[in-house]
């Protein structure tokens, strides 16, 4: 047991039998200092053991790492395994359907915690149970740590942060568009994504979160900012010089850069956030934006709808299935931040670029990369901030950006001239 922290384990990654959980266990033992305490926890021994001695092929020293064993609904097991770890990093989803438990635990017990929540209903819940138990116990509780929402949430603090230390300017706009990127999809996300929809269907209160911008600021009433719609259909950008797209993640990762506007005391007076997909240049891209608009609706309406919807889950991946080695391997993704400063004295507005680039498979390889290194980040870090439910900005900021620059991610600022070549 370490002096340190008085806890058996640094970081105890739950849901390691997963498709997500096995990357991120992999990333952990191959990118994680020597001297780390981990440990895989689940609900299946054997699935568990299975998962550490294929790593240890590879890496020996995946071998030693304990295994154990609870299930997310139980919740004594829970507080044992919580009360053990300094940073419980979890990959049990649909997180609305097992992640409860867990998330309680490490705010009542001051246990750090990250996962890859993409779902505004389970966040907000969270926020609304647990951020006063979390403030109070010290624990830094950290959602959407994986491709929804770093590229957004970190690059809208990073052009704030530059526009601040640069210029001594606020933030006035951060237009995020998502462009060139290939992966694939899993069984986790689908079943999250399927969970969602069965649960807007069930309680129109979730409908009304849903779509609101707003759904995850401290206070619902009264921290409301500029109106800032989700993108609804193709529109032409001028600053890219290209037509662009609603983005599929956007009704999420807007959501959590708001939340951490408003926890860090406003980028600027009047910030305002929006995000979307763009398309290749010229008329290709028009086309694109409008099949790209055409199909997102597409979807929706069949997942909406039951007998599509059954025929869906007969052809998409199911729990514990996602993309082969090779279809990672060969994926990427590249997110431009386009942001405009508050006013100078002289009326004059400064612009930048940030560029977040990754270089495997966005959802999986990256996200795997994204959640280590914030599990990482929270316990072996010198981060002084406090506990609550917060934002992958808000708790740890630079830190993180510096660690996934480390970790061969690109997190550039530079002054925005012209639109970007495609
Ligand atoms: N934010 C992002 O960018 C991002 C990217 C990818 C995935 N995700 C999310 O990550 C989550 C996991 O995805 P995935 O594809 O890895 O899913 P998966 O393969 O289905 O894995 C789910 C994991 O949860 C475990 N589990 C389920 N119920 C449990 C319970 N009651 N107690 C303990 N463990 C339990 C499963 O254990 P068994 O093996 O024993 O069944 C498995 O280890 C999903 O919510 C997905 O949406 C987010």
């Amino acid at each position: 047991m370490s002096e340190r922290s008085g806890k058996a384990h640094d970081i105890v990654l739950w849901g390691a039998s997963g498709f997500v959980g096995r990357l991120v266990a992999e990333y952990l033992v191959g990118h994680g200092p020597g001297d780390l305490r981990l440990a895989l926890a689940g609900r299946n021994r054997d699935k568990l053991e299975a998962v550490r001695n294929e790593i240890a092929t590879r890496l020996p020293r995946a071998g030693a790492i304990p295994i154990l064993v609870g299930d997310s609904h139980d919740e004594r097991a829970v507080a044992a395994i919580v009360s053990n770890a300094r940073v419980v990093c979890t990959t049990v989803g649909p997180y609305g359907k097992y992640g409860r438990q867990i998330v309680a635990a490490c705010a009542r017990l001051g246990v750090d915690y990250c996962d890859l929540a993409g779902e505004v209903p389970f966040m907000r819940e969270t926020i609304d149970l647990h951020d006063t138990t979390a403030r109070a116990s010290g624990a830094r509780i950290v959602h959407a740590c994986g491709f929804d929402s770093i590229p957004s949430d970190l690059g809208a603090y990073l052009v704030a942060h530059h526009l601040k230390s640069e210029h001594g300017l606020g933030l006035s706009e951060d237009r995020a568009y998502f462009g060139e990127q290939k992966g694939g999809l899993s069984g986790g996300t689908v079943d999250s994504m399927l969970h969602g929809i069965a649960e807007s269907r069930r309680d129109p209160k979730l409908r009304e979160l849903a779509c609101d911008p707003y759904a995850l600021v401290p206070n619902r009433t009264t921290d409301r900012g500029p109106e800032a719609p989700d993108q609804r259909r193709p529109e032409y950008s001028e600053d890219l010089a290209t037509w662009t797209a609603p983005f599929i993640m956007a009704m999420v990762n807007t959501r959590v850069v708001r939340r951490s506007n408003m926890l860090l005391g406003g980028y600027g007076p009047s910030f305002r956030y929006l995000e979307s997909m763009s398309m290749p240049k010229g008329l290709r891209g028009w086309a694109a934006a409008g099949g790209i608009t055409a199909g997102l609706g597409a979807l929706s309406g069949a997942l909406s709808f039951a007998p599509t919807r059954k025929l869906l889950e007969l052809v998409l991946p199911s729990p514990g299935e996602g993309p082969s080695k090779a279809t990672r391997d060969a994926g990427f993704f590249v997110a431009r931040h386009i942001a405009t400063s508050e006013p100078d004295a002289a009326g004059r507005r400064q612009r930048v670029l940030a560029t977040v680039r990754g270089t495997s498979d966005p959802g999986y390889g990256e996200t795997a990369k994204m959640v280590g290194e914030s599990a990482l980040c929270l316990a072996r870090d010198a981060i002084r901030v406090e506990g609550g439910v917060t934002t992958p900005a808000v708790s740890m900021g630079l830190h993180l950006v510096d660690r996934l620059r480390a970790a061969g991610m690109t997190w550039d600022v530079a002054p925005f001239l012209a639109p970007p070549p495609r």
